[in-house]
Parts: C-alpha cells; sequence; structure tokens
C-alpha cells in the first residue's frame, strides 16, 4: 500500500473529535480514517498537563502502529498540552496536526482589531496558547477567555437538550468575561455537539432589553470544518492526498466502553460502525 493510503489517525478524550472527523470525513471522503476516542481518561480538560501528555504518547503510538500518515489531535487540550511533544516524539514518520492553529489563523484573517469570546477546558483557557499564538499575529486581537469545565462531561454524559445543560450554558455565557464580543471561539471540540443550547442563549438574551451581545452579530466558531480544510490543505502540498476513487474506511477505537460515544459515532457516521475497545494500559 503506497503511504498515501494509509489512514489519518484522529483522537479526542471521547465523542469531541468525532465533530471534527466528521468534517473530515465530509471534505475528503476518499482517505482512511482511524479514530480514537480516550474514554477511560476522559475529560481531559481538568487533568495535569503531564498526565494528558503520557496518555497522548500512549495513543500516538497506536496510531503510528496503525501506519497512520497524519496524527490529529481532535481536541484543544490535548493540542495545547501535547503538541510539541507529539511532534518531536512521531518526528518523520507522521504529521502531526493541532485543532488550534488553524483556528487562529480563521481568527487572525477576518477580526483584526475586534474583541472575540473563547470558551474552552481549564486546560485549554490555562494554557493560554491561544492568546499567546493570536498575540503573535499581531492583529490587535482582544480575546475574553472562560474556562467551561462543566460542559464537556455533560456532552459526554448525554445531557445536551437539557434543562440542566441550558442552565449551564446560561450561567457560563452571562459572565460578564464574554461581553461586547464580535465571535465566540467554541475551543473545544465537544462544543459543536451543543451548539444549538449556545445560539439558544444568545436568542433569549437578545429578547431582554440588558443584552450585551447581539445574536445578529455574534458568530459561534466551530473549529471542525475549518481544521478539515487546512488538513486537506496539508495532504495537498505534502503531495500525501489519497487518490483512490473509493469511499475511505473509518475504524473506531476506544480505550473504555460508553453509551454515549457509540451512540454519537452511530449517529455521525452512518456507516456499519466498526468500534473496537482498547485499552491503552495494558
Ligand atoms: N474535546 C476536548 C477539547 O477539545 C476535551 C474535552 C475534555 O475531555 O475535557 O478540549
Amino acid at each position: 500500500m503506497s503511504k498515501t493510503q494509509n489512514p489519518i489517525g484522529i483522537f479526542d478524550s471521547g465523542t469531541g473529535g468525532l465533530t471534527v472527523a466528521k468534517a473530515v470525513r465530509k471534505l475528503l471522503p476518499n482517505e482512511n480514517l482511524i479514530y480514537f476516542g480516550d474514554t477511560a481518561h476522559l475529560p481531559y480538560g481538568d487533568k495535569s498537563t503531564e498526565a494528558i501528555q503520557s496518555y497522548s504518547l500512549k495513543i500516538a503510538n497506536f496510531l503510528m502502529a496503525q501506519n497512520c500518515k497524519v496524527i490529529l489531535i481532535a481536541c484543544n487540550s490535548a493540542s495545547a498540552a501535547s503538541y510539541k511533544l507529539l511532534k518531536e516524539y512521531v518526528g518523520s514518520k507522521a504529521r502531526v496536526m493541532n485543532v488550534i492553529d488553524p483556528m487562529v489563523a480563521h481568527v487572525s484573517e477576518r477580526y483584526a482589531g475586534k474583541n472575540i469570546g473563547l470558551i474552552g477546558t481549564k486546560q485549554t483557557i490555562n494554557s493560554n496558547v491561544y492568546k499567546k499564538k493570536i498575540d503573535d499575529l499581531n492583529q490587535n486581537i482582544t480575546l475574553k477567555s472562560l474556562a467551561t469545565p462543566l460542559l464537556a462531561p455533560m456532552i459526554e454524559e448525554g445531557f445536551a437538550q437539557n434543562k440542566i445543560l441550558a442552565n449551564v450554558v446560561e450561567q457560563y455565557l452571562s459572565d460578564v468575561t464574554l461581553e461586547n464580543i464580535e465571535a465566540l471561539i467554541l475551543g473545544c471540540t465537544h462544543y459543536p455537539l451543543i451548539k444549538n443550547e449556545i445560539e439558544n442563549f444568545y436568542k433569549n438574551q437578545n429578547l431582554t432589553n440588558n443584552a450585551t451581545n447581539n445574536i445578529e452579530s455574534i458568530t459561534l466558531l466551530d473549529s471542525s470544518e475549518i481544521v478539515a480544510k487546512s488538513l486537506r490543505g496539508m495532504l495537498e502540498m505534502e503531495d500525501l492526498l489519497n487518490r483512490n476513487e473509493q469511499k475511505g474506511e473509518s475504524k473506531f477505537y476506544i480505550s473504555d466502553y460508553t453509551q454515549s460515544f457509540e451512540a454519537t459515532a452511530q449517529l455521525f457516521f452512518d456507516e456499519n460502525l466498526h468500534l473496537a475497545h482498547y485499552p491503552l494500559w495494558e
């Protein structure tokens, strides 16, 4: 098999990265995908940098053993904690991509001089990685960041479309930190799964008199398509695109079985789901 036919490895703590995998499948239907959800260790966002790094290295070993040509870290927390380390570790054996750089490039091109909000896990927000990278591009963007640590575990628990979730979203998004923003970066790959709830919050807020933000002018920035486009650009540039006519295969691995993972994967990938259990610690 030529290198171009080798799979693209994608990983996250759980279902969040499926939002990225879905966008990749849509944009690059001929590519073979291997998805790893580290469900045994989720949520990543509350773990130490060292812990996330050690999980990421184990997953990278697994993906390299499957001959992945690319390892796409479909998780902001692991991108923040492990990208540099994985790049060094993997070396020339595979390309390593994260979900933060494509979003930073997107925001810098479109929002110079504006206020942008960012929500994400504690790991992502406390690492300050978005701010550092955005500031480095000198576009005079003010980033207003807020950690929203309850959201990813609630999504994994299947709490989407639930009153409790709506209340938690309201609590977080009404925080003064996020006032007067033009766009909100969904800085966790789980959050596109509750995009409706976030939109509903801004719609309801608009109906009240003292709204500080207007949904008509607030854009929710979801990284999945942006990342998929960036991946395609990289594959084209490096001559790694799979030019096979056939539809690519997708395989899913999880380190611990969760119903929510299976349900979301089934919903997103309307194909016969090949879901395997791969405990990372054995
Ligand atoms: N989806 C991940 C992220 O983008 C991780 C969420 C979590 O496991 O805490 O940060």
